[in-house]
């Protein structure tokens, strides 16, 4: 579905709309709780994508800079309006602010079979540095792997 949206910081009030579209992404998903205490861990930040001339939020990116790294915990777009370059977006804000954080590296996990998401971080330079084998449980109790990718940010290389 197309539609304009703006990428802004995480508030207190968004947790319980980003913990419905984690719900829709993943089978673990992250309820308010989980996500108030990823967001009071040291060094995280959150940013929403929310579509422009409505209140809605369809997307969401945790991370969290320690040292010289940045790594993205968590990145979902409501599935309804996937495709239209809304994770594009999400994905360059924390990029963006990972280097305003002074991070040099960002890095990430993402099961080995999540088409969207690894063309996504291939298309900003991530690369395969890592695998955790039968890392995700599925919803019908199967296992996959994941894989860590990681980049430089450009503003070092
Ligand atoms: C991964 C995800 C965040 C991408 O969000 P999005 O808003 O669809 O991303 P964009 O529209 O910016 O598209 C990014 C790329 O993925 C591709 N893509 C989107 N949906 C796709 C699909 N179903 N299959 C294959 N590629 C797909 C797009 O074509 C685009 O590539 P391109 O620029 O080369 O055309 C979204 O699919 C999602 O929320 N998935 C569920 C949660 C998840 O897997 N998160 C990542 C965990 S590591």
């Amino acid at each position: 579905m197309t539609a304009r949206k703006n990428i802004e910081t995480l508030r207190t009030a968004d947790i319980e709309i980003v913990a419905k579209i984690h719900a829709t992404c993943f089978f673990d998903a992250w309820g308010p709780k989980m996500i108030q205490q990823v967001l009071d861990m040291p060094g995280t930040f959150g940013l929403v994508a929310r579509r422009e001339n409505y209140s809605s939020i369809i997307g969401f990116a945790l991370a969290r800079v320690a040292a010289d790294e940045c790594e993205l915990l968590s990145l979902g777009v409501e599935s309804e309006y996937r495709a239209n370059g809304t994770g594009t977006q999400l994905l360059h804000a924390s990029m963006a602010r990972a280097i305003a954080e002074r991070a040099r590296w960002f890095f990430l996990e993402v099961a080995e079979d999540n088409d969207a998401a690894l063309r996504l971080y291939r298309a900003h330079g991530l690369t395969k540095v890592g695998i955790r084998p039968n890392y995700y449980e599925n919803s019908d109790g199967s296992k996959t792997s994941a894989l860590t990718m990681r980049c430089e940010l450009p503003a070092f290389k």
